[in-house]
């Protein structure tokens, strides 16, 4: 179950549209800032608070690949390969990221991600631009933007933070 802070933020949510399922989205994503991802029972939470069918829920849930209807890692690090960060040296970015979480990187081009020992950080390359192509190479840790990764420095005080969480 939700905490109270979560639904009373939901309920406020709900308040801010002239009709209910507008407030579907931004409320999924309070419910999986709180758990990390969206369960059934979640999911039906949420649709009960909102005042929407459970369907509708599974349906944008199962939607938006930034909303998880599965278990993932608590902490993702979602390095942007586009073109303005690949070509001051995103990918090896990544590279390095992953390994300074201990994480190894698999899968095609554009789309490799590992995760760590322990299993609570996940390192993956994604095909999204962020907006922030001047402050390249950078990435994304849940809502926060992590920039100029350049050298090695901002890689490991990147990493000694993740690890930290
Ligand atoms: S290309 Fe990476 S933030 Fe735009």
């Amino acid at each position: 179950m939700l905490s109270e802070a979560t639904r009373t933020a939901i309920r406020s949510e709900v308040e801010r549209y002239p009709h209910k399922k507008t407030a579907l989205l931004p409320s999924l994503k309070l419910a999986q800032r709180e758990a990390g991802w969206l369960s059934k029972d979640t999911l039906a939470e949420v649709a009960d608070l909102v005042g929407v069918p459970h369907s509708s829920a599974v349906e944008l849930a199962t939607f938006y690949s930034m909303l998880f209807t599965a278990q993932v890692p608590r902490t993702r690090v979602e390095v942007c390969v586009q073109l303005p960060c690949a070509l001051v040296g995103a990918e090896q970015a990544a590279e390095k990221i992953a390994r300074a979480v201990g994480a190894e990187l698999h899968g095609p081009p554009h789309r490799r991600h590992g995760v760590n020992a322990d299993g609570t950080i996940e390192v993956g390359t994604t095909v999204e631009c962020y907006g922030a192509c001047h402050r390249a190479p950078m990435c994304r840790v849940g809502d926060d933007y992590v920039e100029h990764l350049h050298d090695d420095d901002a890689i490991a005080s990147l990493a000694a933070d993740l690890k930290k969480r």
